[in-house]
């Protein structure tokens, strides 16, 4: 079942603020997700309820158990969780060792999962390119490039164009588009950078967010944007761009069946 990727090279533009939300919005149209987190960070889980003292999570466990399928938590209706876990730097090394050096080890974690009819997996990783992004960009469909509308940002495109994020193309599927995260129509900079990645990335950009006080306040209040402020700019953004994903992977909104093509 797809695998949805959220990647960056930059860290702090909202990969885990909008991965957990886009796992909210396909999973309000009834679609069942996965949310999964392949930075050390672990703070996906922190989207979902999941205590901060629940260190639990699947790296630790990847060392003795090749199916991952059995650390993932159950958060509410339709959407499942799999954390990163709270780890040693030691176990922390042996993850990404296993990751770059044995080439069927993310399959064997996740085989399970990727064959659970119907679900699917979102993914959040750390900024950069790094094992689990060049691993996981085997298996992907499809991968959201999240960027800010800044300058620097800006700077980054001629990077990611020339496949230099992980090395080679990011997927062999769905390809990859961009979210243009914080943009804010109030600053000159921000809403020239809008306006730019609009022209450049054409329908490659798969949508822009607004700059939203509400998605900091509902990430600290460890909810989602639908439930903390559904009626926020920010909010109809994300729903925008889940419906986009959900007719991108082709999954039946409201049936959480997948369509593949014949
Ligand atoms: N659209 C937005 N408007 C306002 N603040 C945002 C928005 N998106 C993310 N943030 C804030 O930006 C910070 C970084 O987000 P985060 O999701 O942790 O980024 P990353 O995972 O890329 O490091 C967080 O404090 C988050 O609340
Ligand atoms: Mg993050």
């Amino acid at each position: 079942m797809p695998l949805v990727c959220v990647c960056s090279p930059k860290g702090g533009v909202g990969k885990t603020t909008l991965t957990a939300n886009l796992a909210y919005s396909l999973a309000r149209s009834g679609i069942k997700v996965l949310a999964l987190d392949f930075d050390v960070q672990n703070a996906l889980r922190l989207h979902f309820g999941v205590p901060l003292t629940d260190g639990r999570g699947y790296v630790a466990q990847s060392a003795h158990n090749a199916d991952w399928s059995q650390s993932v938590l159950t958060t509410g209706s339709n959407i499942f969780v799999l954390p990163y876990g709270d780890v040693t730097e030691e176990q922390r090394i042996g993850f990404e060792h296993n990751l770059a050096h044995d080439p069927q080890f993310l399959l064997r974690g996740l085989n399970t999962l990727l064959n659970y009819p119907g679900l699917v997996i979102i993914a959040d990783f750390p900024p950069g390119p790094g094992p689990a992004l060049k691993a996981a960009s085997e298996l992907a469909d499809l991968h959201l490039i999240t960027l800010l509308a800044d300058t620097a940002s800006v700077s980054l495109l001629p990077q990611i164009e020339n496949q230099r994020l992980i090395g080679s193309a990011l997927n062999q599927r769905l390809g990859h588009y961009f979210l243009l995260n914080q943009s804010d129509s109030r600053r000159n900079i921000s809403r020239d950078v809008t306006a730019f990645m609009e022209q450049r990335l054409g329908e490659r950009l798969l949508g822009v967010i607004h700059r939203d006080e509400s998605v900091a306040e509902a990430n600290a209040s460890q909810q989602s944007i639908f439930d903390f402020s559904p009626v926020s700019a920010a909010a109809f953004d994300i729903e925008l761009i889940g419906k986009k994903v959900a007719s991108l992977l082709n999954v039946q909104v409201g049936t959480g069946e997948v369509h593949t093509p014949v």
